[in-house]
């Protein structure tokens, strides 16, 4: 008896599924994640990404893979290292494929913008590289980590040895380009033993100090710095602290020593505390308005806040953790739009989506309320939901390994129409590029 009822239970079951569409290995759904609602909705916030932007229509144009309306280069990169610790924490193998056709070699990457990219672009493909390595295990993504670091090191690091050296941006040395290559230092000396990765760290390190990058009475950083060898006291971007927190959390593993752990807890807990309002972490863009980089820049921060949580005693972890579902809390409920259930604003820039618009999408400000999203702050949702997922969440179901296949770049010619409205296509040869809109195509060159 109890096993015919449990029989009619099933079958009413399975027809109710039936009846509202079935789950298809692409959905996210309760079962997957047990318990865990950051992992399922870390899981819907990827989907919606790969639906609406990636891959991008103007793919062919690029040497690197593009999600459509990534401000550049560097988000590109910069994504790949949220995808690979989403498989990490949530323990599934999805868009695995989509993972693994990131890698390039430098050549390639080193066309993406002429005539070079700069070397904080160069880096997120290099972390993101990196962690890769640590997930997946393909020594690829090892080699290409350590070409980008030398390749850094030559041509980025001033090696005239004026205010102890650091890596240039253009004619500046911005915080972030160094506490990037201090995390990669550090990072390819664990993975390799090789003496000249930890010199290296040692140095941008000295180089961080002797400039005081880091604030000394309360743990801000410095956005640049100046001639004079000290912080410009540009304190607003959370960025660069995240990435800083992250190369400490390596310095603390590789030398064992507490000290780098407790001054990453300090810089960390200075920009939880000059950057939230309310409790909920905001870019400090005003007056101007955030610019398009600025859009990821408290997604960064909290990725590298959850390497800095999983060395860290139980409270100390805790109150990290409870700081996040704040955030996650404040997203969910204001900052949110499905379009599935409403007209929500959403930018394509690079043409439309392959796909219809799917949801949840998010919007710049996580107190909301939601305007228009893209796939920045996407991406940046993306990351603060992975930042808390809990330790231990295991993935079950045919969901875990849901991969799709990467189509490969399509050359595209002007015929495609794929540059955003008001940007003037030009062709030259069978290439082509998108003009300013404030500029004409005269015979293959924007003028
Ligand atoms: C979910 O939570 C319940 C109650 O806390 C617990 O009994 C159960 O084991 C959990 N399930 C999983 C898969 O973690
Ligand atoms: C998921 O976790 C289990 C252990 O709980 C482990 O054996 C398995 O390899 C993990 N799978 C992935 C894809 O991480
Ligand atoms: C580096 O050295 C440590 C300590 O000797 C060792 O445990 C580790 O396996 C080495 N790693 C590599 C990649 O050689
Ligand atoms: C820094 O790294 C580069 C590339 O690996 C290496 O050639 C150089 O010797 C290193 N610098 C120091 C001071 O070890
Ligand atoms: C930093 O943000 C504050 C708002 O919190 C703003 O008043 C200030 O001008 C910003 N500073 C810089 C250097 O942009
Ligand atoms: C790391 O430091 C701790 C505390 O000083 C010490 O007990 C431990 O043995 C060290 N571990 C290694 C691998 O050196
Ligand atoms: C969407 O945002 C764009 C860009 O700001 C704006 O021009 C447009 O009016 C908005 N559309 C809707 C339906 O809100
Ligand atoms: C988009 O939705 C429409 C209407 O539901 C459907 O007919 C179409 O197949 C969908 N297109 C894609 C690419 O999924
Ligand atoms: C959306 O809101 C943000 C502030 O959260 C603002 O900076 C931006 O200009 C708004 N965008 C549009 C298109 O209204």
């Amino acid at each position: 008896m109890a096993a015919a009822g449990g029989l009619w239970i099933c079958l009413a079951l399975v027809l109710a599924s039936l009846a509202s569409s079935a789950p298809t290995p692409e959905d996210c759904t309760t079962e997957m994640f047990g318990n865990s609602s950051t992992a399922l909705w870390a899981c819907r916030t990827q989907l919606a990404l790969q639906r609406n932007w990636f891959p991008s229509p103007i793919a062919g144009l690029f040497s690197y893979q593009v999600w459509n309306g990534f401000d550049g280069f560097w988000q590109n990169g910069a994504v790949l290292e949220t995808f690979a610790n989403f498989m990490y924490y949530g323990n599934h193998t999805r868009y695995q494929t989509c993972l693994k056709s990131s890698l390039r070699q430098m050549y390639d990457l080193e066309l993406a913008y002429a005539p070079a990219p700069s070397y904080d672009d160069m880096a997120w493909f290099a972390l993101s590289y990196l962690r890769i390595y640590e997930v997946l295990g393909d020594d690829d993504f090892l080699t290409l980590a350590k070409q980008i670091h030398d390749w850094n090191y030559q041509y980025g690091w001033d090696h005239t040895g004026a205010c102890g050296g650091g890596y240039w941006f253009y004619d500046q040395k911005t915080t972030i380009t160094n506490v990037q290559m201090l995390q990669l230092s550090a990072k390819l000396y664990r993975h390799t033993n090789d003496t000249s990765f930890l010199r290296n760290m040692t140095m941008t390190w000295k180089y961080i100090q002797k400039n005081r990058l880091i604030d000394p009475d309360t743990f801000q950083v410095s956005n640049i710095a100046t001639k004079d060898c000290t912080g410009n006291r540009d304190f607003n971007k959370t960025f660069n602290s995240g990435v800083l927190v992250g190369g400490l959390v390596e310095m603390y593993h590789i030398l064992n020593d507490t000290s780098y752990l407790t001054l990453a807890h300090r810089v960390a807990q200075a920009t939880i505390f000059y950057s939230s309002r309310g409790g909920v972490l905001v870019e400090r863009c005003w007056p101007e308005g955030c610019d398009e980089d600025e859009y990821v820049y408290k997604g960064l921060f909290v990725r590298y806040l959850r390497y800095l949580m999983d060395v860290s005693d139980d409270d100390t972890r805790r109150a990290y953790s409870d700081w996040l579902d704040g955030n996650i809390k404040s997203v969910i409920a204001n900052a949110i739009c499905w379009p599935e259930k409403s007209a929500c604003n959403i930018t394509y820039r690079d043409g439309p989506s392959l796909n219809n618009k799917t949801g949840p999408v998010f919007t710049l400000d996580w107190r909301g309320p939601f305007n228009i999203s893209n796939p920045m702050v996407q991406a940046e949702v993306f990351d603060l939901l992975v930042a808390n997922i809990e330790p231990g969440t295991t993935c079950r179901g045919a969901g875990c390994t849901y991969d799709p296949p990467v189509p490969p770049p399509r050359h595209l010619t002007c015929a495609d129409k794929p540059c955003p409205a008001g940007e003037p296509c030009c062709e030259y040869q069978q290439y082509y590029t998108c003009c300013e809109t404030t500029q004409k195509c005269i015979r293959g060159v924007c003028t």
